[in-house]
């Protein structure tokens, strides 16, 4: 366990290669198993979550080597297709995991994810899913056991573009008889970047970032080198540090295309931001603005995962700024921390209205969850006075280093083991 200390006050100045993609490498590392050989993966960030993943990776029989941001993973000696409850239950996103396993072993056995501190989480429509791709799907004594005689395809419609369901759909449909769609399909970046991996390994699919995903099975798929896409929502969350603190950034390794929704809403706060073809440059201006609404939407509207640490933002901004959360039911523990900060915050419902305030205090706050805890540390760099953050473990699951990287720009930032 360990906590983060940060005496705010000190202007982010500075230049950050941005990490790979958490999101992405998650299901690119589910969908290794269905390679008849080892696959390499570069820009791997070093995360919990995918500590975790390499655990399932080993669990299952692969073979996982990692060497700084490179993992490989040799699938020939899998054996498993069950995932533990434990792990499930520390890392709810191996639910991605299911078609995988379903289609490489034609069974699999993983409990029910259950929800997270932002909601419950369902994943009916994952299951559906995979029901009108052929599986056998019972839930009983808080296990999913799935079976099937091989998959066939599918015309699919998502009633919501679920990132995770469209993954599962993809994972499971690109080893099987017959051509599978799916229609109302997640648009997330993360979409396109496991479609291009899986078509380096051999598939045939097309359309990942639109809504329509077009799956044409084939026999078998080969191990593939990849490189992760950059990290969209961490690199939102650098740009809001350096914002917050009136200072000024240049973000490297990063595909501004993928940010457009974010980069809208600084420029909208008054911030000065300038995209070259893989770097973001962002320069304060002045005081804040505050943003009539921010309205969190799936892609390619304004991303759930960069809700919270914007809220920091609008937090000294001049004006009222309402946020409103239609992605997940249970997204703003992040604001009784940030009120004891001396924010002025009020909730209701999926709403919450900002009024923007002189200052925030340094206070001893706790991160609940990955993205709000990030948004601690967002607050805490412009605070006045000291700000001990604990929950730091959250916060590990999606920021490599994220000290390091705050303190090489002049945050006066460290970690604590406790
Ligand atoms: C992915 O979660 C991301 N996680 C989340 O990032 C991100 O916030 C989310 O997509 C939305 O962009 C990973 O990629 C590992 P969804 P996922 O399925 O796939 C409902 C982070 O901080 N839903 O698009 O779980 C669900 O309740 C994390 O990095 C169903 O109702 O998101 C939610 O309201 C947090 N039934 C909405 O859809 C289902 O079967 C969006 O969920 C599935 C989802």
């Amino acid at each position: 366990m360990s906590k983060l200390i940060i005496d705010g006050g000190q202007r982010i100045i500075g230049e950050i290669k941005v990490q790979g993609a958490k999101n992405a490498v998650l299901p690119i590392l589910a969908a290794t198993i269905l390679a008849d050989g080892e696959s390499v993966i570069h820009n791997c960030p070093k995360l919990r979550d995918v500590d975790k993943t390499d655990l399932v990776l080993e669990q299952l029989g692969c073979v996982v080597k990692r060497e700084d941001g490179t993992v490989s993973v040799n699938p020939c000696g899998l054996c498993g297709c069950q995932i533990c409850e434990e792990l499930m239950r520390q890392m709810r996103s191996s639910i991605i995991f299911l078609g995988a396993i379903v289609s490489r072993c034609r069974e699999a056995m993983v409990s029910m994810p259950g929800g997270c501190p932002i909601g419950l989480r369902p994943i009916d429509l994952h299951l559906k899913a995979l029901r009108e791709l052929g599986v056998e799907i019972s839930e009983k004594h808080g296990y999913i056991h799935c079976t099937s005689k091989g998959i066939h395809g599918a015309n699919i419609h998502l009633d919501f573009p679920s990132v995770g369901a469209t993954e599962n759909i993809m994972l499971a449909a690109v080893i099987s008889d017959g051509v599978t769609t799916v229609s109302n399909a997640a648009r997330e970046p993360e979409i396109v970047d496991l479609q291009n991996f899986l078509n380096s390994m051999g598939a045939k699919i097309t359309g990942a970032g639109g809504s329509f995903i077009r799956i044409e099975g084939v026999d078998k798929l080969h191990g593939s080198e990849y490189t992760i896409m950059p990290d969209r929502i961490v690199a939102a969350t650098y740009l809001a540090a350096a914002a917050i603190t009136g200072g000024e950034i240049l973000l490297s390794r990063v595909e501004p295309r993928d940010m457009r929704a974010i980069l809208h809403v600084l420029r909208e706060m008054g911030l000065e931001v300038k995209s070259g073809k893989n770097t973001i440059f962002l320069k304060s201006r002045g005081p804040l603005k505050s943003v009539h609404t921010v309205r969190t939407m799936p892609y390619p509207g304004f991303p759930t995962d960069i809700q919270s640490p914007f809220m920091s933002l609008a937090c000294l901004a001049r004006g009222t700024s309402v946020f409103v959360e239609t992605i997940f039911e249970n997204r703003f523990q992040h604001v009784d921390e940030l009120v004891r900060m001396g924010a002025d915050i009020k909730v209701e419902g999926r709403s919450a209205v900002v009024r923007g305030v002189e200052k925030l205090q340094g206070a001893n706050v706790v991160a609940r969850e990955l993205r709000g805890g990030a948004a601690l540390v967002v607050a805490a760099l412009a605070a006045e006075g000291r700000t001990v953050i604990s929950g730091t473990e959250y916060i590990d699951r999606g920021y490599e280093n994220i000290e390091k990287y705050l303190h090489s720009c002049g945050a006066d930032i460290r970690r604590v083991d406790i």
